[in-house]
């Protein structure tokens, strides 16, 4: 199974409109033309309209970083499906750990939001992954599983292979501190297992399933070489020009191989 590799830059809580638009203007430069490899820039709200504009007509996809799950209505603050359709959003990350973590979400607004995405064409990115003590006490993928499956709860299989997980151990994000590409692997051959065990085989192979984690230049061909590893969710290393690129082009070296 060939799955087309993705690599995915969430900003996160950076960059203002100006700033926004000199990244993505560098990252067109270099890699605006790859066709081969899926690029996503995943911008704070306030520059998607921005970023959208600058990259009509090349090869990046535009993703943002968290949705409300209804259509419409009184929920203050919130930003719904439609209306990062209306915006050309093609991707949207759901349930990352620091919204865990910070803002009190649960897998069943995970499983929502996944839903409500998908209901518009937009594919979720849906981030699982344990924390430092889970893992230390052995559960790390008794909380994966719980996580995967709560997430995609309701979903027949067809959806279920649009939908890109994103494994993202707690304890690797922003820490500096990477999963080996032994750990990363492992788990991400059991994420597929579950995809087999609640769907079919061909659910399992056809899901694209992405490592985060201090993902950087140096560690992420060993981390992409990885059977099970279709591409990387990528924080810090992707508000610099020169670093994301690398990544994208280890990413795309692996791709070309592949073939
Ligand atoms: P990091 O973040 O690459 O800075 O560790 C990854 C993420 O949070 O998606």
């Amino acid at each position: 199974m060939n799955r087309k590799k993705i690599v995915a830059g969430n900003w996160k809580m950076y960059k203002v409109i100006r700033e926004a638009i000199d990244l993505v203007r560098g990252i067109i430069k270099r890699v605006g033309e790859y066709r081969d490899v899926e690029i996503v820039v995943c911008p704070p709200f306030t520059a998607l309209k921005p970023v959208s504009e600058i990259i009509v007509d090349t090869s990046v996809r535009l993703g943002a970083q968290n949705v409300h799950w209804e259509r419409e209505g009184a929920f203050t603050g919130e930003i719904s499906p439609i209306m990062l359709r209306d915006l050309s959003c093609s991707y949207v990350i759901v349930g990352h750990s620091e919204r865990r973590t910070y803002f009190g979400e649960t897998d069943k607004g995970v499983n929502s939001k996944v839903k409500a995405v998908l209901n518009e064409g937009i594919i979720p990115i849906m981030c699982v992954g344990e924390t430092l003590q889970e893992r230390e006490v052995g559960k790390a993928q008794e909380v994966v599983r719980t996580q995967v499956q709560n997430g995609l709860t309701g979903l027949s299989s067809t959806e279920v292979k649009k939908v890109v997980i994103a494994y993202e151990p707690v304890w690797a994000i922003g820490t500096g501190k990477t999963a080996t590409p032994f750990q990363a692997e492992e788990m991400h051959r059991f994420i597929r297992s579950i995809l087999s065990d609640m769907f079919d085989g061909s659910t399992a192979s056809e899901t694209r399933i992405l490592y985060g984690g201090s993902i950087k230049p140096s560690n992420a061909r060993e981390l992409f070489v990885q059977p099970d590893i279709d591409g990387g969710l990528v924080g810090g290393a992707s508000l610099d020009v020169e670093s994301f690129v690398s990544i994208v082009e280890a990413a795309r070296n692996i791709q070309e191989k592949n073939r």
